[in-house]
């Protein structure tokens, strides 16, 4: 089997559902590993555009099996209704999705104890998390005592389960400041009958998603790992504390997953031409000032899950060459070029100044990363169209030296550019031949 994974080297939003929808049809299996209804992926295929949060991307495509793996934190009131939504427009995911029974569930508590991080400052400022009770659920997770996992939904034992760790949030969480209508929300008895209500709905599709990737591992399927969020967000590796809960890089995937290192053969590591983030923590080459306004309306750089508008700046060469190092990429794809068209000059950022020091690497520390200046290099913009490129051939000399100089600086051919959300807006390099995937027709 050939495993190839799509990995985000920024802050997410890298447009990676783009692409794992436009490649999901070359695969015979579309795993989501780790995260949950934080993600955002958007997807446009003819006029209409899909906003997926826990489905993974290559459900547009029935030939193609869907796996959420354990990694992934579900909230099942969220996926029923992307399932319907989705019903609603003619696809149908009751055949090719399997979600594994070792996830775990995002409860009505965590969304409960998320608003009370978002409103903690965390060293002055507040997480800004997608109030999506990613954090407190993978918490519990770890934690072990209070977690729920969707196996727990199909037991005999469910009922007192629930009742029992319901019980005890509602004392947790009174002591942390809850309010009464939250804590109203999580009586035991509505929390439930809200879960029988979700193994009714799910059943027949909560399976056991480990035993069936390492058959398609060991066969000779064609497995794509569809990474969410990005690697600056990872939780080991990424700018701590204002970061998700889960390995968002690519060394997230095997415990993710549930898939041996041995099977990941390509990883496709994706970024915007400039950057962006949503939420709070350092960003040393964010604008915020008329061009970075621009960027963001360019861009329509709003966020898919919460309509936050996204910080944006211009490309930080010294961040991806680390996640991208990290990820183990093999070759990139660049995001987003259409935007970078209207501007006269560019700017990249090659490397920072920390405390009157020039530092090539990424450091650890979040007040570090806060006092880095960027050092930029100067690039002549295009300043033309590029939205109908559809060959390497056809884009303006100034856009392939932009792509050129991104690859010195990371280190790493770029096998695909972006020039739009569209499907038909995607270009394949050279490079990507090596990738094993094979070019559109
Ligand atoms: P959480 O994942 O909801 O706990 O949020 C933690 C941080 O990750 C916040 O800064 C969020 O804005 C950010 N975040 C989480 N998911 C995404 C995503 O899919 N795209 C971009 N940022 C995200």
């Amino acid at each position: 089997m050939a495993g190839t994974c799509v990995i985000g080297l920024q802050w997410g939003d890298e447009a990676k559902g783009k692409l794992v929808d436009l490649l999901a049809p070359q695969f015979d299996l579309v795993v989501r590993y780790q995260g949950g209804a934080n993600a955002g992926h958007t997807v446009v295929a003819g006029d209409e555009t899909y906003k997926l949060h826990h489905i993974p991307s290559g459900i547009l495509h029935p030939q193609v099996q869907n796996l959420i793996t354990p990694g992934v934190v579900i909230n099942p009131s969220t996926m029923l209704n992307e399932i319907d939504g989705l019903a609603e427009r003619g696809i149908y995911c009751r055949e090719n999705l399997r979600i594994s029974e070792r996830a775990h569930l995002v409860m009505p508590w965590h969304m409960a104890e998320d608003k009370i991080i978002n409103a903690t400052a965390v060293r002055g400022e507040s997480i800004g998390t997608t109030n999506r009770g990613i954090g407190p659920c993978y918490r519990d997770k770890v934690g072990r005592t209070h977690a729920i996992r969707m196996t727990d939904l199909v037991q005999s034992t469910r009922d007192d389960r629930i009742a029992t760790v319901a019980k005890q949030k509602i004392e947790l969480l009174r002591n942390m400041g809850a309010p009464k209508e939250d804590l109203d929300a999580i009586a035991p008895d509505q929390v439930v009958s809200l879960a029988a209500s979700w193994a009714e709905r799910l059943d027949g599709m909560i399976g056991d998603t480990t035993e069936l990737l390492l058959d398609a591992c060991e066969g000779d399927s064609k497995i794509l790992f569809e990474g969410a969020q990005g690697a600056l967000l990872d939780i080991d590796h990424g700018t701590f504390p204002f970061v998700t809960s889960s390995n968002s890089s690519g060394v997230g995937v095997c415990a993710g997953a549930g898939v041996p290192p041995r099977w990941i053969h390509q990883v496709l590591g994706v970024c915007k031409a400039y950057s962006t983030r949503v939420g709070g923590g350092p960003f040393p080459t964010e604008l915020e000032d008329a061009t970075g306004d621009r960027i963001r309306k360019l861009g329509n750089e709003f966020g898919t899950t919460t309509g936050r508008p996204r910080r944006c700046g211009w490309f930080d060469a010294v961040a991806v060459r680390y996640t991208a190092r990290l990820s183990g990429v093999t070759r990139l794809a660049l995001m987003m070029m259409d935007v970078l068209s209207h501007f006269d000059e560019l700017k990249v950022c090659v490397a920072y100044e920390l405390d009157g020091h020039r530092l090539e690497r990424f450091p650890c520390h979040a007040e570090e990363l806060r006092r880095c200046k960027p050092v930029y290099e100067t690039i002549a913009g295009w300043n033309s169209p590029v939205d109908d490129v559809r060959t390497v051939g056809d884009f303006p000399a100034g856009a392939l030296a932009y792509v050129r100089r991104i690859e010195e600086l990371v280190g790493i051919p770029v096998g695909v550019l972006s020039v739009g959300p569209d499907r038909a807006q995607t270009i394949f390099t050279d490079a990507a031949s090596e990738l094993a995937l094979e070019p559109l027709a």
